[in-house]
């Protein structure tokens, strides 16, 4: 079994003091036996490369990236800047960002291919409404997703990029899909990692959507869940910790 990952998502959440704080609660446990990234807003991406030490294993990420290299694009950010920077992980295709900033599928997949580009590893997001879900198009909608992206990184390192099972009925709404929701839909994007990848490529899956200490261990005892990306709970240390042992088998 590979070793799990679990991603704090702050979204557009935090402050150089509360930064801080929080980073210093969680660097304080040495060996937290899983993989760890913490994805923060661009204005703290250098703040946070600076309080992480070296050997605390937590790499940086940004929470979005410019489907453009370079040039005219005020207010976007590129893919080379980050990697610049020192982030190695940028997730893309959110769902905040496809429903409130219009990114349609396209846009993710073109987003993609700017991340493996510049040697980013993107955490690809996604996943189905609550109407889709009670339509019963779960999988389709999934498949629908990925294929977009697929369609737009021919000939680069598939090997780069996680994906992430987020349901957005169950993002910041408390609800977490249950074990068996979980494990129907990630044994799908197995399947189509296999089929559009190859067998040979291990691809992380993480799950997202209201992850909390209490669920946790549940979650990622699920066949085919690689970890998690965690936005409201990696706010908060202890729950952040808490995720990461659970995910650690602790
Ligand atoms: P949540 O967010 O853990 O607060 O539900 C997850 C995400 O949006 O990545």
């Amino acid at each position: 079994m590979s070793t799990k990952l679990v991603v704090g998502n702050w979204k557009m959440n935090g402050s150089l003091a509360g930064n801080a704080e929080l980073l210093g609660e969680v660097t304080k446990s040495a060996g937290l036996g899983c993989e760890v990234a913490v994805c923060a807003p661009f204005p703290y991406l250098m703040q946070v490369l600076q309080i992480l030490p070296p050997r605390s294993g937590i790499a940086l990420g940004a929470q979005n990236v410019s489907e453009f290299d370079d040039g005219a694009y005020t207010g976007e950010v590129s893919a080379r800047m980050l990697s610049d920077l020192g982030c190695s992980y940028v997730i893309v295709g959110h769902s905040e960002r496809r429903s409130l900033f219009h990114e349609d599928d396209g846009t993710v997949g073109r987003k993609t291919r700017a991340a493996l580009r510049a040697g980013l590893l993107p955490i690809v997001c996604v996943g189905e409404t609550s109407a889709e879900r009670n339509d019963g198009i779960t999988l389709e909608v999934v498949t629908r997703q990925l294929d977009a992206v697929a369609a737009e990184i021919d000939g680069l390192d598939v090997d780069q990029i996680v994906l992430a099972y987020e349901p957005i009925w169950a993002i910041g709404s408390g609800l977490t899909a249950t074990a068996e929701q979980v494990g129907e839909v990630h044994a799908s994007i197995r399947t189509w990692t296999q089929r559009v990848f190859g067998s040979e490529v291990t691809t992380k899956i993480l799950y997202g959507g209201s992850v909390k200490p209490g669920n946790a261990a549940e979650l990622f005892a699920v066949p085919n869940v690689d970890g998690g990306l965690i936005g409201g709970a990696s706010l908060v240390a202890r729950d952040f910790l808490a995720i990461c042992h659970a995910a650690a088998g602790d």
